[in-house]
């Protein structure tokens, strides 16, 4: 139905905008932080600024070493008492204790929940709050454009729009509880080999992600463009070069682009070692080299300032950069002294765990073996050295050979935990509690006892699961995309010997499923991703049907590892000649069948959409729109003067659960544009995960902004919006075969 409001109100419809109707800010805000506007801000921070003796300005633009990965020297005499950085997007990072090991980022983004994802974030924030951090070292926004990528595991999937609503929720979660986030690493850090490329004894130089301007715009600098517009405080620029100039001294891309047309208001901050000059950095728009041991900028500018090459205005313009987001979230009033171990952890293991099963994808379900039933399914057999501990304890270095329950990946985004649970253990509870019989092997290299465990005295028709995981780190990118330790010969071994094999893959990122996938007897697979430390008992909830699975994937999973069309590149040059064909819309415009499609999800329950309305936004009084509006808004939000965030269209649709249990399911919007914006055939422009009670509807409203609708005009260098049909597709996955609704607007 376009332009019309044909709505129909069921009895049973209830109107969704889940997002704003679950989140209650007011829960996760101390109302004693207080929160200013950036203008307000910018005013004391200039304040400050002017009462600072040259030589401390200089000083301020370089880290100092302290308690934290980065720290900002105090200024006693005008009562400030410097700035704390700490890591990571997953959680207090770095050695600390008492901390929690949160799920990985690419885990809430599998969740498509921001709801579950602000909660996450604020859930952090507390923590970083009471140990008096200052800047929080995320949201890693960087997009998983190489599905060897060692740091996929830190940020939000393949898809820039995805990627852009998770940060935006990041940053809204961690700064209502006044503490800075970091959008990081900006920009195109989508690769870690050679990273810190360099000829010996000079300042290394990495290698240089070469891009042109509307891939730029759409892809990589869309997911930076929301977490400005979040209000972010801080962003964190590469260790490498973009079309070859590096990230922290490019002009264009932190002068221009985030200073100039997103309008960013906060400071740019180097990576640790990404600066490689002062001088030409400071002009080139850095504000802040961390962790300031190069003695590049600090007090190394104050020649240059003295001899006019460096303006004394820069110099300012760098301080209040620095010091507006310490002002904006009320830093200044009442901020916990830094003690990085102090014990703040609450009850967060419980918003964990609801996230860990929330994040778990089930990709396969044959003759619906999951969920187990503990009436029926009373004997469980175990293998894969990935159900049980890691024998070498928790650590962020993990060789890839080691086995072990993977609770996070490894590198700066690595969270210390105080404590994490694995799926033998919790399986054990479960056991015991639910009488089953239960065997195990977590030695996967020991095929006779795999083997031996089938025969003998045993259960008639165990159901069996299978470990298999792959880890990866910053510092290196992932050799192959096959689990670790021989685990697809572990999946064929059990498979061969049981029935009813269940695999779950503990996982990075990507993995090539093509060795075992279609055996037989792999009945069901279920994806659990970078669960953290509630892994095992999370785990349980889903395998036995306490938790209704409800996660997508946030990347394709190919059939041959060169179908992807993007991989590492092994020389100082990365060209990302694709474009914006990059995942999905790459599969797309190649027409090659996947295994499994971005945004791809099973759930134990089933679900039916009708009522496709699209209806332009107009006015203020339609109250799915005002919330939508409401939502986003915050004293240090920052829309810019583009417009671009306001709404243009409005779609809504009745979803309804007419399975027999309780589930969720996530209803996407992909847009077509018309042939002036030279898309791919269909990008996302919107979701929502909608819990519904068995034979429960809802209508639900996705709110397309100016933005979405628009492309990257590299002529007149503007977002512009084409002129002629769009089309509008609401889809379980970005598969045709799972598109529910079609319609369509004009313009
Ligand atoms: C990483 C950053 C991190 C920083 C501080 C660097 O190696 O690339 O993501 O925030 O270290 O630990």
């Amino acid at each position: 139905m376009v332009g019309s409001r044909l709505v129909v109100f069921l009895t049973t419809v209830c109107v969704t905008f889940t997002f704003s109707a679950i989140i209650d800010p007011v829960q996760h805000q101390d109302s004693k932080i207080q929160r200013r506007t950036w203008d307000e801000a910018i005013a004391m921070a200039k304040a400050f600024v002017s009462q600072l003796t040259f030589d401390e300005k200089c000083n301020m633009t370089s880290g100092v070493v302290g308690p934290c990965a980065g720290n900002v020297l105090p200024v006693p005499r005008l009562n400030f008492n410097g700035l704390c950085f700490k890591d990571s997007p997953n959680g207090v990072g770095g050695s600390t204790l008492h901390s929690t090991d949160f799920s990985g980022a690419i885990h809430i983004a599998a969740s498509w929940d921001r709801d579950l994802a602000y909660k996450r974030a604020a859930a952090m924030g507390t923590e970083f709050r009471g140990k008096g951090i200052h800047f929080a070292l995320g949201p890693m926004m960087n997009i998983d454009r190489n599905a060897r990528g060692g740091r996929n595991w830190e940020g939000y999937g393949s898809d820039p729009y995805l990627a852009g609503e998770n940060a935006f929720v990041f940053v809204q979660g961690v700064q209502d509880q006044g503490v800075v986030a970091t959008a990081k690493h900006y920009i195109c850090n989508e690769q870690e080999t050679n990273r810190l490329y360099g000829t010996s004894g000079s300042i290394p130089k990495g290698y240089s992600a070469n891009l042109d301007d509307k891939t730029m715009h759409e892809i990589y600098l869309w997911p930076f463009a929301s977490s400005v517009a979040a209000g972010v405080g801080s962003v964190m620029c590469s260790f490498n070069q973009n079309n070859g100039t590096p990230a922290c001294q490019n002009d264009k891309t932190q002068n221009s682009l985030l200073k100039g047309e997103l309008e960013y208001l906060g400071n740019i901050m180097s990576d640790w070692g990404a600066t490689k000059t002062g001088v030409q950095s400071a002009l080139g728009g850095l504000d802040m080299d961390m962790p300031g041991d190069d003695g590049l900028m600090g007090y190394a500018l104050s020649p240059a300032v003295k001899n006019g090459t460096l303006p004394q205005t820069r110099i300012d313009d760098m301080i209040t950069r620095i010091m507006a987001p310490y002002y904006l979230l009320g830093q200044d009033q009442g901020y916990p002294s830094v003690d990085t171990d102090r014990n703040v952890v609450q009850d967060d293991d419980k918003i964990n765990h609801l996230i860990s099963s929330a994040g778990m994808i089930l990709l396969k379900n044959t003759n619906n073996v999951l969920p187990l039933n503990t009436t029926l399914d009373t004997c469980l057999y175990i293998y894969g050295a990935a159900a049980g501990q890691p024998d070498i304890g928790f650590r962020s270095g993990f060789l890839p050979q080691q086995g072990g329950a993977l609770y996070e990946g490894g590198g700066s985004g690595f969270v210390n935990p105080a404590y994490a649970l694995d799926p033998l253990s919790a399986l054990m509870i479960k056991g015991r509690d639910a009488h089953l019989q239960i065997r195990y092997v977590t030695n996967q290299y020991d095929y006779n006892a795999i083997n031996e465990s089938f025969h003998g005295r045993g259960c008639a028709n165990p159901k069996c699961l299978v470990f298999i995981s792959a880890h990866s780190s910053e510092g290196y990118d992932r050799f192959d995309l096959h689990p670790i330790g021989s685990g697809d010969k572990l999946v064929q071994t059990v498979a061969a010997n049981c029935l009813n094999t269940i695999v779950i893959i503990n996982s990075v990122s990507q993995l090539n499923l093509e060795p075992w996938i279609d055996h037989p007897n792999v009945k069901s697979v279920l994806w659990s991703g970078m669960p953290g430390a509630e892994y095992g008992p999370a785990l349980v909830d889903v395998l036995f049907g306490d938790y209704n699975p409800g996660a997508k994937l946030v990347f394709t999973l190919a059939k041959n590892d060169s179908d992807y069309g993007t991989d590492i590149s092994k020389t100082y040059d990365s060209n990302y000649t694709e474009g914006v064909f990059l995942d999905y819309r790459h599969f797309d415009q190649q027409k090659i069948t996947p295994r499994y499609y971005f945004g791809y999800g099973l759930s134990y329950t089933n679900f039916t959409f009708s009522q496709l309305d699209i209806s332009k936004a107009s006015g203020n009084g339609h109250s799915a729109l005002s919330q939508f509006q409401h939502r986003q808004m915050r004293p240090y939000t920052n829309f810019g003067s583009s417009g671009l965030y306001e709404p243009a269209y409005e779609i809504t649709f009745t979803l309804t659960n007419v399975g027999k249990v309780n589930g969720s399911e996530v209803p996407q919007l992909y847009l077509g544009f018309p042939a002036e914006a030279q898309e791919p055939p269909k990008v996302l422009r919107g979701f929502e995960r909608v819990y519904l009670a068995a034979g429960e509807s809802k209508q639900v409203s996705l709110v397309l902004t100016q933005k979405d609708i628009s492309y990257w005009n590299v002529v007149n260098q503007k977002w512009t919006i084409a002129s002629g049909d769009y089309t509008v597709w609401i889809s379980t996955s970005a598969n045709n075969a799972d598109v529910k609704l079609q319609g369509s607007f004009h313009i």
